[in-house]
């Protein structure tokens, strides 16, 4: 049965996971995976978190089934974090929200959902984009092209390269965009590009698909939400996949949502009985605890401000690194400019370094990076950034 089966080639980020965890040095840094690491080098696990886990462990709740679509509170949780509580679209009915696994669950119910409703569309991501972009929509039998989005000799957007391929596609091309703390490169979109962005996608009906895994971690909760508000107020009909990967640290939890805005509460009743036969289909129904913990924080106002506190915590530590960054690379006597990294939002830094120089950082100093030169800001500390430095001074040299 196997016997002509191929190795199958390594995953692009969780990969060089598996590669970092089998490195024996003990000086090892993890600049790969997209993953917040406090000052200690540890993930952390926030004190919203624990205290919503302890109040679900002294309530002893059974573990029945989910509903097919999630629990309620959760997602209508997730609506007012995306559109805010007094949302017309909440009001007027036009949300369906399925709590999903991860962003990554919400992306694939999503694309599913769309291959059954146009089966013949491209989806366009961005050039470059998240790794698993193209890999999941072709998984859902999708051709998949890239819009130009970033331009390597500004370390900025293309926006008139974007709006350029935008404009080429038929209507119903489903266009993949990243709400904000774009991943891999860190450069969003001002507010201005959006709305040519909007405009452009309304003009030739395009179906817009916002993946928003980092709310919270550029600006803050609202301003990084400022893309999805704008498509809201648009009028247009449109996907988005949230993820509580990183704002909660619930990583291995799975808690993610795919909201689906529709044209009125009609649709709305229709849209959700066919995402549930989606869900049904793929996994039945999702799992209880990331969900009830998430739907816990953001329902309980005390809770919910902790988890503000720490996240913004978060957020302002991943800033200071990448000040300290620039700055040590400065005083080091590396002569590239560094300082477009502190116009990155988020995450993610695309540093510029090439493939070779990204495997000399891996091999000569045990410092994971993405082939791409995606490196993670948030795994920096005051441990590890000297180290880092030093490694990105040397192989800059040669
Ligand atoms: C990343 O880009 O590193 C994260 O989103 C983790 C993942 O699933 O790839």
């Amino acid at each position: 049965l196997f016997a002509n089966v191929e190795q199958a080639p390594r995953d692009p980020i969780l990969g060089l996971n598996e590669q970092f965890n089998a490195d024996a040095r003990t000086t090892k840094v993890n600049l790969g995976v997209g993953v917040y690491f406090n000052d200690e080098g540890r993930i952390p696990l926030l004190k919203a978190v624990r205290n919503a886990e302890v109040a679900r462990l002294e309530a002893a709740s059974a573990r029945g089934y989910l509903p097919i679509d999630g629990i309620t509170g959760y997602n209508q949780a997730v609506q007012k974090l995306l559109f805010t509580e007094s949302s017309p679209l909440i009001a007027e009915k036009r949300l369906v929200t399925a709590q999903a696994l991860g962003g990554t669950g919400a992306l694939k119910i999503g694309a599913d959902y769309l291959k059954r409703l146009l089966p013949n569309a491209k989806v366009a991501i961005s050039d470059p984009s998240w790794e698993n972009h193209r890999a999941l929509f072709e998984n859902a039998g999708f051709e998949v092209v890239n819009y130009s989005y970033y331009n390597a000799a500004t370390h900025g957007i293309d926006p008139e390269g974007m709006l350029a391929s935008l404009n080429s596609y038929p209507a119903g091309t489903i266009v993949v965009l990243h709400a904000c703390c774009h991943n891999p490169t860190g450069v969003d979109l001002s507010a201005e590009q959006w709305a040519k962005v909007v405009d452009v996608i309304k003009a030739r009906g395009l179906v817009p698909f916002l993946d928003i895994a980092y709310q919270g971690f550029g600006d803050g909760i609202d301003a990084d939400a400022f893309a999805v508000r704008q498509f809201a107020a648009s009028g247009l009909s449109f996907l988005v996949s949230s993820s509580f990967s990183k704002s909660f640290s619930l990583y291995g939890e799975r808690v993610g949502a795919l909201t689906i805005v529709t044209a009125n509460s009609d649709e709305t009743g229709k849209v959700l009985s066919q995402l549930k036969r989606v869900i049904r289909t793929n996994y039945s129904n999702p799992p209880t605890h990331g969900g009830t913990v998430v739907a816990t924080i953001l329902n309980t106002p005390t809770l919910r401000l902790e988890w503000e506190d720490e996240l913004a915590e978060m957020r302002d530590r991943i800033r200071a690194m990448r000040t300290a960054l620039v700055e040590k690379l400065k005083a080091r006597g590396v002569q590239r400019d560094f300082s477009f990294v502190l116009a990155q939002r988020g995450m993610f830094s695309y540093s510029g370094l090439t493939s070779a120089q990204v495997d000399a950082l891996r091999e000569k100093h045990g410092v994971y990076a993405i082939g791409t030169g995606r490196i993670c800001v948030a795994a920096l500390n005051n441990q590890n950034i000297d180290a880092v430095v030093d490694a990105i001074a040397d192989v800059l040299k040669d």
